[in-house]
């Protein structure tokens, strides 16, 4: 057979289950009548929670000025504002040249890899993950190489363990804080560790922080670029969960650091951002009175809040499980938690969510789609209402019984 509609084995190679063949599963469900719970997807909007007003006023007045392509760099308002923000952050001599705005993170991310790799070339990705990191190193010919954030170290990395999965062709250390999948805030001292083990290697950092201002109770978010100053770190933050705008797709990416030595791969990445033209012009206009002003983010996620009072119910819901356990997340807007072993040991994390979903009318990510093997965790969004999250988990548990009982006759 002429191979001319066979997909390309990179692609056939990754993966994102988040919207993989269990969200069609459940489209199909919705299309027979039922009602489905999407615990998948952080999506903000999709469960009520609004961008703040002032950002909808600011699009709508500046939509006259968002016919034209836009710089590919991004709107200098737009550019100016964020490099204001790490100004803020003790980086004082940021300029707005140091900024480029995109279509979401999602579309940085694989601009910076594209224009970094060389077939083989490795990257150090966490473990578990936010797939879409080791998909883009995957779809531009790298390799990810995993470092695993243990459950026991409360999903931080162990840099003396990161430091040996170093080799000749490692390029490059990508940080998640506030962490996606597991909800770890990283510490000053893991982040100083971080940001010296790239420096001593020349590797660059990529420090994804799109839940820069989601932090519970005592954790505190910790920019990693005032701490990198001895390597080029590129920080990635955006409107899509902070500032509740997923649908607008505005991200940037700030590069700061060992600038001199980088100017040629920083004009790559805007060669490549040229080349898609510009990013959405709309939304950038968004920016500058977002990060201005009072942050609503606040309401959400102090004591009370909504997502505050979301994440208590998860924690609530699992320490009254017989089959649940919970390393506490401590930012961003998702839990992993993970079925206990001693109760379900021969349980697999896909057919469990494959029949959550088919009996339940549950969706959620099973654990290890984000690049973990261990087949007990699953992920959810916090972002539905408290109240909804208790109904969920009793028919998690009613489920979780079901199987151990099934279990029990089998063996
Ligand atoms: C850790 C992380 N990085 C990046 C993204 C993508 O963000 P954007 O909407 O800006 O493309 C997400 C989305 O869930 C995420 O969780």
């Amino acid at each position: 057979m002429k191979p001319n509609f066979q997909t390309a084995s990179r692609v056939r190679e990754v993966r994102y289950e988040i919207r993989g063949a269990l969200a069609r599963r459940a489209r199909e469900l919705e299309q027979q009548g039922h009602d489905i719970l999407h615990l998948n997807i952080g999506n903000p909007g999709a469960f009520g929670l609004r961008t703040p007003e002032t950002m909808r006023r600011a699009v709508v007045r500046n939509l006259k000025y968002s016919e034209a392509y836009g710089p590919q760099t991004g709107i200098f308002p737009a550019r100016e504002a964020v490099a204001m923000q790490f100004q803020g952050r003790g980086l004082t001599d940021t300029r707005f040249d140091q900024v480029m705005i995109g279509n979401g993170v999602s579309e940085l991310v694989d601009l910076v890899l594209r224009s970094l790799l060389e077939p083989g070339d490795e990257v150090l990705v966490p473990a578990p993950d936010y797939p879409l990191w080791t998909a883009a190193v995957v779809l531009n010919g790298g390799r990810a190489v995993h470092y695993p954030c243990r459950a026991e170290n409360a999903f931080m990395p162990d840099v003396s363990e990161l430091e040996k999965l170093i080799t000749a062709k490692t390029r490059a250390l990508v940080v998640i804080n506030p962490n996606n999948p597991t909800g770890a805030v990283y510490s000053e001292e893991t982040l100083r560790a971080l940001a010296d083990l790239a420096a001593r290697h020349d590797l660059i950092l990529f420090s994804d922080e799109i839940y820069d201002s989601i932090c519970f109770d005592e954790a505190r978010f910790i920019p990693m670029a005032p701490l990198a100053s001895d390597t080029l770190c590129v920080s990635f933050g955006g409107l899509s969960k902070v500032y509740r705008a997923c649908g607008w797709r505005v991200g940037w990416a700030v590069f700061t650091g060992q600038l001199e030595r980088a100017e040629d791969y920083r004009l790559a990445v805007e060669k490549l951002a040229a080349l898609r033209l510009s990013a959405n012009v709309p939304g950038q206009w968004a920016v500058q009175t977002a990060l201005g002003g009072y942050q609503s983010i606040a309401d959400l996620v102090t004591t009370g809040g909504r997502l505050h009072a979301s994440r208590q119910a998860v924690i609530d819901a699992v320490e009254a499980s017989d089959f649940l356990d919970l390393v506490t997340p401590m930012g961003a807007m998702y839990a992993f938690p993970s079925i206990r072993r001693d109760r379900l040991p021969e349980l697999d994390d896909h057919r469990f969510a494959a029949e959550l979903l088919e009996r339940k009318h549950i969706l959620v990510v099973p654990g290890s789609s984000f690049n973990i093997e261990d087949r007990h965790y699953f992920r959810i969004t916090l972002l539905p209402e408290a109240e909804q999250l208790e109904e969920a988990f009793e028919a998690i548990d009613e489920l979780l019984t079901e199987m151990a009982e099934s279990q029990e006759s089998t063996t």
